[in-house]
């Protein structure tokens, strides 16, 4: 079997037990919402685009989640088996082809895992493929039961099973794939006469079986990358652990972690060897770190690339790239949509904002540079504010390259500085300034002498 296959992600439910008026797959794991960490593996995975099952709060997941899916509504949550139901319901789910049934709620499952579940299902007979894991307290989970044969014959939920059945450590972690034909037929059959009063999607293999129909299973080894949250306890633990394995395992692939405990780095950074990391580092999003990259201090990263031989030092930076041997810090203020060329110095309080900085320039103090485009080798003097907003619109301010600009200049956007032009110390530059003059924008001293 080659054939296509449709993710169908389960994000329909309120979360009861998060306690929460924010829908459980809205709520942050490594700081992203858990649901951004399913789909983003499925996109890295070889299958086609997804089709998202929202229902509560189904507004507000649409406008925080990046959309490259297609949005199924469950109006009314009846359980995960009318869940997949709906989806193949709705007009955009043609026949043919294979469904790979996930939660929303599992977000460190790895696109490799999804791949090999694939995989297997392709070289099996199987109709219908489970992915399971076997866990030393599988509370909660629904319980995977299996023939002598080997067979998987049923899954029974924790609300149904018996004490027997709880000791059974192999469990359903909540991802399948099946023929869309087979789904189709079988799902009608399902009904609720369980502990939840709900349409089991598990059902199904009860279903097959009892019609002779082959079900399988592949086992992931690592069960903690399937952990389903269902409560914020669930949350922070299966967080925590997520953070903790990965500052240990980059030891093992040449990064220095000087406090592994207080190293946050996200699933989907990436981190070259020689970098090191010291202090309450924190890195998320699809981050990367160059080689011989040195973060320390509070730092916070977030979806931004740090190009090699930088030095980050208690700053935050978010959405932007900077390049190779800058530094940056301390106390530095990264905006979103920043482009830091190579060489280039960001120092104290310093906050940038939509802002291109060349090669080799020098924003070392105390400035506010916004909407800017900066050219190579320019120093932004001490105290420098780009005035960028009038209180509606918002303007661009170009410096070309080799410009000095003295210290506590205002800069009234739009406005553009020319090459090696120098500002007087103490300006506030309102109108273009040609190539290779001093621009100066202040009143004239005057020394009274005697005036008692
Ligand atoms: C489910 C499985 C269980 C498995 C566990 C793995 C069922 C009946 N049980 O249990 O076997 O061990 O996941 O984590 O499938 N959802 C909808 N619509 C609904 C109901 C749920 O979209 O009507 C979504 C939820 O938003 C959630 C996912 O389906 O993302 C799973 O629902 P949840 O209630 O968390 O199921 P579990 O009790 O964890
Ligand atoms: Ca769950």
């Amino acid at each position: 079997m080659t054939d296509s296959v449709t993710p169908v992600v389960l994000a329909a439910g309120k979360g009861t037990r998060m306690q929460s008026e924010t829908p459980k797959v809205l709520h942050s794991c490594f700081g992203e919402p858990m649901l951004t960490h399913v789909l983003r593996s499925l996109s890295r995975a070889s299958t086609g685009t997804p089709r998202v099952v929202l229902g509560s709060g189904r507004g507000e997941v649409r406008s925080r989640i990046e959309k490259d899916f297609r949005e199924v509504v469950q109006e009314e949550q009846f359980g995960t088996g009318h869940a997949v139901r709906t989806a193949l319901e709705s007009s955009s789910m043609e026949d043919g082809g294979s469904l790979l049934v996930t939660c929303g709620d599992i977000p460190g499952i790895r696109p490799g895992t999804f791949d090999a579940l694939v995989e297997a299902y392709r070289a099996s007979e199987a109709d219908l493929m489970l992915l399971t894991t076997r866990l030393d307290d599988p509370e909660g989970y629904g319980r995977v039961k299996k023939e002598d044969s080997g067979a998987v014959s049923a899954i029974v939920e924790e609300a149904d099973a018996s004490p027997k059945e709880k000791k059974i450590d192999r469990i359903n972690t909540g991802v399948m794939i099946g023929r869309t034909s087979v789904y189709r037929n079988y799902l009608t059959d399902l009904d609720a006469d369980n502990e939840q009063g709900e349409l089991y999607l598990t059902d199904l293999v009860e279903l097959l079986n009892d019609d002779g129909r082959p079900v399988d299973h592949y086992e992931v080894e690592d069960s903690w990358e399937v952990t389903g949250i269902n409560t914020r306890r669930d949350l922070v633990t299966f967080e925590e652990e997520g953070y903790r394995r990965r500052a240990r395992s980059l030891l093992d692939e040449g990064v220095t972690v000087r406090s592994p405990d207080s190293v946050r780095i996200g699933p989907w950074v990436t981190v070259e060897e020689d970098v090191e990391l010291e202090g309450s580092v924190t890195v998320q999003g699809e981050s990367h770190l160059g080689t011989g990259v040195t973060v320390r201090g509070d730092t916070f990263i977030v979806d931004s690339e740090v190009g090699s031989g930088s030095f980050v030092d208690r700053s935050t930076i978010k959405s932007s790239r900077i390049g190779s041997d800058v530094t940056v810090g301390p106390y530095t203020h990264v905006r979103p949509d920043c482009e830091v060329g190579d060489g280039v110095r960001l120092g104290n309080f310093v906050e940038l904002k939509k802002t291109q900085v060349g090669t080799h320039s020098k924003i070392p103090h105390l400035s506010y540079v916004g909407n800017a485009e900066i050219g190579c080798e320019v120093n932004i003097g001490a105290g420098t504010i780009f005035c960028n907003y009038d209180g509606e619109n918002k303007y661009r301010t170009t410096i070309r390259d080799g410009a000095f600009v003295g210290s506590n200049v205002e800069i009234v956007a739009p406005v553009t500085i020319g090459e090696n032009v120098t500002l007087a110390a103490g300006s506030t530059i309102t109108e273009d300034v040609p190539d290779e003059s001093l621009g100066v924008g202040r009143s004239r001293q005057e020394n009274i002498e005697e005036w008692e």
